[in-house]
């Protein structure tokens, strides 16, 4: 799942807070890893405790409760749970003895009991489907008891909870359509800590829209594993579609379909989404994304590796000469679209050729961005049952580094194509590095930092004239 993927690396772990209810009582503190389906969950977390006596806090030392919500896609962010979570138990012992804690999300979903059983610190251990039982967790957890939910649902999506948005900048939010994935990559645990791909309720997603607008919001994400393969049909899983009646299969909402519906209702809300899977983006939603000027022209996109014997080895649907295709189609049909890659550096066997081949595929697309990994190897998955890590560590490392040089290339010459044109800027907030310039982005995702005129504020939209750029910033004036 996202930069509209990957949470930015500085705000991972952030404790997240908002306002809450004035007759709340109870203290929360719940902190975010991993991807933004997580930061997404987190405010859905917010808004049932909220419902159930608890605001939000900054402040550790005086919660009640602490949710931890994690990720396990790589071991180096499991580490970093575990040792927020010696941390917990310092403060717990130290401070704030009657304070609970909590671990929710995948990682709960991976290791269940042993949380309980090994980590004494946590008292509760709650999966990804599982967060509408917490208030029936937390009444176990206050008698004394252990609490555990993990189970996975056929039909959850939590249509009818409406988020609390947590440290938000009241210009952009995140909009759930799908969860859970069918893709069954064999070097990825979300299959198993999210459990089967089911769609959201078209109606629930734009009354949370209308919301967001009602509140001032100017920008939506529409989030899923798999967004493209998104299929309302009256509920149920994904995989189960084939079961439907013929009434069902008429009234079916896919992907085009939804964005078509939202983009129109809402002509002056932008839209992005993540995360696209190449072998589900079909063209009618690249048409689609021509036809509407508010939806944004950026396309996370990952690929993975650049060889078929790679993709194959990794279960990705898809050969090298069909993605190529679809960039091509890409770039005809919405020429000025931004794309961006995950690529994974050292997976199971990689030759040395297979590594060339990603290299020159990065030079044939020249992503606007990217985000790279060395191959963590998941208990569990069916690489990790199936195939040999033996790829030694310093190859793995070199690999990363010589992608990542090469995206930081391509980012550069991206950028550079933007100086000397204007752009359309929503504005996010104050610049990070002075409080006389704005912050941004334009419609392909690139930041763009502009100095303040006196006339615009947070939410604007406004032309900026882009005068020069670094790899990953744009930087100009208000025309
Ligand atoms: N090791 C390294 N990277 C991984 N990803 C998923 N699983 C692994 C793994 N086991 C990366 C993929 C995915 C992104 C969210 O994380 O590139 O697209
Ligand atoms: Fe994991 Fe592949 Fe699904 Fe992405 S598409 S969540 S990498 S299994």
């Amino acid at each position: 799942m996202n930069n509209e993927h990957i949470i930015d690396e500085k705000k991972q772990g952030q404790s997240l807070h908002t306002e809450g209810k004035k007759s709340n009582t109870k203290k929360l503190f719940i902190e975010s890893y991993g991807c933004q389906m997580n930061l997404n969950d987190s405010e859905i977390v917010a808004a049932i405790m909220e419902e159930n006596g608890y605001n939000t806090t900054n402040l550790l030392e005086e919660a009640d409760l602490v949710l931890v919500n994690t990720c396990a896609i790589r071991e180096k962010a499991e580490q970093t749970v575990r040792k927020r979570l010696e941390k917990y138990n310092a403060i717990k012992k130290r401070i704030n003895p009657t304070m609970k804690v909590g671990v929710l999300g995948c990682m709960a979903e991976r290791l269940k009991e042993k949380f309980l059983e090994e980590e004494k610190i946590v008292d509760l251990v709650v999966g990804p489907d599982a967060y509408r039982d917490l208030p029936n967790l937390m009444t176990e957890v206050e008698a004394g008891r252990d609490a555990i939910n993990v189970l996975l649902s056929r039909d959850e999506t939590y249509a009818d909870v409406s988020p609390v948005r947590l440290n938000s900048n009241g210009v952009s939010a995140f909009v759930s359509i799908t969860r859970g994935c069918d893709n069954m990559c064999t070097f990825c645990v979300v299959p198993f800590t999210r459990g089967r791909e089911r769609s959201r309720n078209p109606e629930s997603i734009v009354s949370e829209i209308q919301e967001l607008w009602d509140k001032g919001y100017k920008e939506v994400t529409l989030l899923g594993q798999n967004v493209d393969s998104y299929l309302w049909y009256g509920g149920g899983l994904k995989k189960d579609y084939k079961n439907a009646t013929e009434a069902q299969k008429q009234n079916a909402v896919d992907f085009a379909m939804l964005l078509d519906k939202v983009a129109q209702q809402f002509p002056i809300m932008r839209f992005r989404f993540s995360t696209s899977n190449p072998q589900d983006m079909h063209l009618d939603v690249l048409h689609v994304m021509a036809k509407y000027k508010n939806i944004c022209k950026y396309i996370h996109l990952p690929v993975q590796a650049g060889s078929t014997s790679m993709l194959k080895r990794m279960n990705r649907q898809h050969t090298r000469e069909e993605y190529i295709a679809l960039i091509d189609n890409i770039r005809k049909i919405i020429p000025e679209c931004a794309i961006s890659h995950d690529i994974i550096a050292g997976f199971c066997g990689e030759t040395e050729e297979e590594h060339k081949e990603t290299l020159s595929l990065m030079e044939y697309v020249k992503y606007d961005f990217g985000f790279m990994f060395a191959y963590s190897n998941r208990p569990g998955t069916p690489a990790a049952k199936r195939m040999e890590d033996d790829v030694p560590m310093d190859i793995k490392k070199r690999r990363l580094t010589e992608i990542i040089n090469l995206q930081q290339v391509h980012g550069l010459y991206r950028m550079e194509q933007f100086v000397g044109k204007t752009v359309e800027v929503l504005i996010e907030g104050d610049s990070k590095k002075s409080a006389k310039h704005w912050k941004g982005r334009n419609s392909q995702n690139a930041v763009v930092i502009f100095e303040k005129t006196g006339n615009e504020a947070i939410g604007d939209f406004v032309d900026v004239k882009i005068d020069t750029c670094t790899s990953a910033t744009l930087i100009g004036n208000r025309v």
